[in-house]
């Protein structure tokens, strides 16, 4: 079967994490750069990316790289792919990109020119002077890094942190990758409990349960190049069936709280969408009275950081209270809480065995690590 290179973009941080989740998916090839993770697969491969990944942005399939400092190059390297492999007659290919540290660093001119360069091609092929574009999208995604030209198209559609669950958000709700790529670092594999006492919509707890299940997130959702006509439709349903017979049936102690009401309801309302309301519990509760007697769990959670929903004063204070609240829990928990602020564990009272940078959209925030100590007190 025909090989391709698929590149998959991830938000700073995380690439490391996408490239152990290709691994595990059995994609040959797999390495991780700055921003995306490259893999070779046949076909089946980008339904399996698509259906499976928790960290990954989207699933590109590179159609070209070549250099190109001129825009006849970029133009003349473009038109030299075989774009009616992919392209039918009446299929639409808008066109988006970046140019980086670049000789060409016009975004919108390149961006012209590579539709130029697509419809000549096409339209030289299909013997048409006009193209219709009537029908599926093939949506062209291009970058020009350090001159060099690589053009893709983008199998995915919406984003796939858009598992199809968080039909209703709430002030400032985490990104569903940046909510798995967490719970993953937390190393939960659902054995002990879990919480997540600044809960929100449910981000964190309903990854959490897919990740136990072993549920793929995309299995309820759609992709764009599932209407491609050029890949073998049993594709997607055979990697439905692989990914949903690799699920595990158990029972787990799952737990989300939040002091808004309205943000508990909104978060039953998201597990029931994603699947997994018999997995999780949500409770009205405030973080500052947050214990249990139990000796070892994990606590993941996104509390406000004082930039959207608190102010800073506010969010120290909150942090502090929480700090009363974990030094009063067993030894054997550990836990991992995202914040932008940066006197964060100052205010909490503990310094943090570990930190690991991580971007929540624009902001730059550590997750802030504190590792149980097993079987030493409770
Ligand atoms: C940044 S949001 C969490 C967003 C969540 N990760 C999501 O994906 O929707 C922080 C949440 O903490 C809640 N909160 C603030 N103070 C709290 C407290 N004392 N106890 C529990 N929750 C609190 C807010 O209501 C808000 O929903």
């Amino acid at each position: 079967m025909e090989q391709y290179t698929f590149s998959v973009p991830t938000v700073f941080g995380l690439e490391g994490l996408c490239a152990d989740e290709l691994r595990r998916l059995e994609l040959g090839n797999v390495r991780a750069e700055n921003g995306r993770v490259l893999f070779e697969s046949g076909p089946e491969g980008l339904a399996r990316a698509n259906l499976n990944l928790r960290t990954g942005e989207r699933v590109l399939l590179r159609v070209g790289r070549f250099p190109a400092e001129t825009f006849d190059e970029l133009f003349e390297g473009a038109r030299a792919l075989p774009w009616e492999q992919f392209i039918p007659r009446d299929g639409a290919f808008p066109v988006k990109g970046f140019c980086l540290d670049s000789r060409l660093f016009a975004m919108s001119a390149c961006q012209s020119i590579l539709k130029k360069a697509v419809a000549r091609r096409l339209g030289e092929h299909y013997g048409l002077e006009t193209l219709p574009e009537t029908g599926e999208v093939y949506q062209l995604q291009f970058s020009v890094m350090k001159d060099v030209a690589e053009l893709y198209l983008d199998t995915t559609g919406p984003g796939l942190h858009k598992r199809g669950y968080r039909a209703v958000g709430v002030a400032a709700p985490l990104r569903e990758t940046l909510a798995a790529a967490m719970v993953m670092l937390s190393r939960y594999r659902g054995r002990d409990p879990f919480c997540d006492p600044f809960c929100g919509s449910g981000t964190i707890a309903i990854e959490a349960a897919l990740i136990a299940r072993n549920q793929a997130p995309g299995l309820d959702r759609s992709f764009s190049a599932q209407k491609w006509g050029f890949l073998p439709r049993e594709i997607w349903l055979d990697e439905a069936d692989r990914a949903m017979s690799a699920e595990y049936q158990g029972e787990y102690d799952i737990w989300g709280g939040d002091v808004d009401p309205q943000a508990v309801s909104i978060a039953r309302h998201n597990a029931q969408l994603a699947g997994v309301e018999d997995l999780v519990r949500f409770e009205v509760a405030d973080a500052l009275t947050f214990h249990r007697d139990v000796p070892a769990g994990r606590v993941v959670t996104n509390p406000p950081y004082g930039e959207r929903i608190m102010d800073k004063g506010e969010a120290e204070e909150l942090y502090a209270g929480f700090g009363k609240a974990w030094r009063g829990m067993p030894q054997g928990w550990s836990l991992y809480l995202l914040s932008s602020h940066t006197e964060f564990e100052r205010t909490f009272g503990v310094q943090a065995d570990k930190k690991r940078k991580l971007y929540n959209g624009m902001l730059k925030c550590d997750l802030f690590q504190y590792l149980g100590k097993r079987g030493e007190r409770k």
